[in-house]
């Protein structure tokens, strides 16, 4: 396919390509170092406080053991520490991390020994695999430390195809612990599974992901196509009917694209399922807000739309971008870019610049889900939603700068650019706590406090989303790389459909 492409004058063509080519503008490199500074201070506090444990705890000035205590900050950050070129630092993260071992989870809480497949696939496994990649495959010491992660976490599956998300550690074998689960937790095992495939010889990992997925997909569902929520392994049969592209839904959706997309669809199912899915989104969830007119996918419980949204749900737009260019579709674009818009607006209704955990909204035929007090009214007439009630919270997330990354490297377009600068600048003013980066109690209120989490998705995700935003078109490229659903970059192929 060739196409045309016009950008602030510089006439760009392309064949098959996901992102042209633009020149940037020069103030980048400077945004650019600006986040390398908010990287550091932020894991120049975790070192300092929270050295050995999963997170900074940055208003306490402690720790938090939220992921068996395996140090995910470190691993998480590894190749964020190398796109930034900060060597010293990723050398000593290596040595940090070396002697871990995966087989126990070292949190006495008992609370934590349960242990999340899902948590430890993005981030651990995730992590590992991708900065070994960038680091020309010789690191095979981070592939060993997380086969013996991958291996236990195997036993999730001990029941059937559809894995059990939470598995005791402190057995020998661990134990599957039974509980619903969701398509989430599920699904979004492929991309990691059959890249540790590759690279450790054994084809179990990417038979198990890909086989789950695939139980899932022959399942009932509420909408053509397109899964409920709930599931209960190992039978794989649905739980409830509520349909969502946000959590627990959400990156099931998002690797039936990616996983399509770094096996340049060598099985087609996973880009159908993906394509089906859409076609209902467009069919069934896709509306407008009466103020603003702005684009969102509700969700749909009971055969009707639930008139909500939320802040995970917005990685989106960037997957619907992604989609819309896989498949040469212009119409699933186009309702990416809009989905982009209407989520950043969340980003710019606020003092903080940041938007809410939920939202909510009335469409254009007066439809609603909740009824407005009268504040939320006056909102909503003035910002095309409101926050939903008690979920004013913003956790470091970064789903919006995400899809608002994707936004600008496939169209060029500044104004996704200066997005990035806003955000930036609130990092800067509204996050600084009292060591590193904290998240916001109200995104309406800077003075109601913050949260005593810094997740380790901050430094994997946030600031690698707003880094790469800020970096030549080159570096990261979207037709050389696939993310995962935690910002790891793996290497994927020439997309030839
Ligand atoms: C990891 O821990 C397990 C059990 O606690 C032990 O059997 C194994 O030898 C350890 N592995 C390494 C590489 O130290
Ligand atoms: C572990 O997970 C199972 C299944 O979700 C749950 O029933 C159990 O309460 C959990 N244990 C702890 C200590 O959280
Ligand atoms: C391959 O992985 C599976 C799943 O973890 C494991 O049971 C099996 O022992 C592995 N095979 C080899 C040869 O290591
Ligand atoms: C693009 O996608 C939309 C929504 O899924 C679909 O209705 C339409 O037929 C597709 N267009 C082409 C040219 O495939
Ligand atoms: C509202 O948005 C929809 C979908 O993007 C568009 O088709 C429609 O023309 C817009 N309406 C107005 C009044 O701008």
């Amino acid at each position: 396919m060739l196409r045309v492409i016009f950008l602030s004058g510089l006439l760009v063509v392309t064949r098959g390509a996901i992102q042209p080519s633009v020149t940037i503008p020069d103030t980048a490199a400077g945004y650019a170092q600006q986040v390398v500074d908010v990287f550091q201070t932020a894991y120049g506090a975790y070192l300092q406080y929270a050295k050995g444990h999963d997170d900074l705890a940055p208003v306490s000035k402690s720790f938090v053991d939220g992921r068996n205590g395996w140090q995910a900050t470190v691993w998480d950050a590894l190749d964020t520490m190398q796109l930034m070129g900060l060597d010293t630092l990723y050398d000593q993260a290596l040595g940090l991390i070396t002697n871990v071992n995966f087989t126990r989870s070292l949190t006495s809480d008992a609370a934590y020994r349960n242990h999340s497949v899902f948590e430890s696939n993005i981030r651990y496994l995730g992590g590992a695999l991708s900065t070994f990649e960038l680091t020309g495959k010789t690191n095979t010491h981070l592939i060993d430390q997380v086969t013996v992660l991958t291996d236990r976490m195997a036993y999730a599956f001990d029941a059937g195809p559809v894995p059990f998300n939470e598995v005791d550690f402190s057995t020998d074998p661990p134990t599957a612990q039974f509980g619903t689960s969701n398509i989430a937790q599920v699904g979004t095992l492929t991309l990691e599974f059959s890249r540790l495939s590759v690279y450790t010889g054994n084809d179990t990992y990417r038979q198990l992901a890909e086989n789950a997925v695939k139980a899932v997909m022959g399942q009932p569902t509420p909408l053509p196509g397109f899964p409920a929520q709930g599931i209960d392994p190992p039978t794989g049969t649905p739980d409830g009917d509520y349909v969502s592209w946000g959590g627990g839904s959400d990156s099931y959706l998002e690797y039936l694209l990616k996983y399509a997309r770094i096996t340049n669809n060598a099985d087609p199912t996973f880009l159908n399922a993906w394509k089906q899915a859409v076609d209902t989104s467009i069919q069934y969830l896709l509306t407008q807000s009466s103020v603003g007119n702005w684009t969102y996918l509700t969700d749909f419980t009971g055969g009707a739309p639930f008139y909500i949204s939320s802040h995970l749900a917005c990685f989106h737009g960037g997957n619907w971008l992604l989609g819309g260019k896989l498949l040469n579709n212009d119409t699933i674009f186009n309702i990416g870019l809009k989905l982009v818009d209407a989520c950043t607006n969340t980003y710019h209704s606020t003092p903080t610049g940041f938007g809410p955990e939920f939202f909510t909204f009335i469409n254009v035929n007066g439809a609603s889900s909740l009824t407005p007090s009268s504040d939320d009214l006056a909102f909503y007439d003035e910002h095309g939603f409101w926050i939903f009630p008690g979920e004013t919270d913003y956790f470091l997330r970064p789903e919006v700068l995400e899809s608002n990354f994707y936004a600008w490297r496939m169209t060029g377009d500044v104004k996704y650019f200066n997005n990035a600068v806003a955000a930036l600048d609130s990092v800067t003013t509204y996050l600084k706590a009292n060591a590193g980066y904290a998240g916001l109690n109200d995104v309406t209120n800077p003075s109601a406090g913050m949260i005593d989490d810094m997740e380790s998705f901050f430094s994997a995700e946030t600031l690698k989303y707003l880094y790469l935003t800020f970096s030549p078109f080159d570096k990261i490229s979207l037709d050389e790389y696939v993310f995962n659903t935690e910002a790891h970059p793996y290497e994927a192929p020439v997309w030839t459909h």
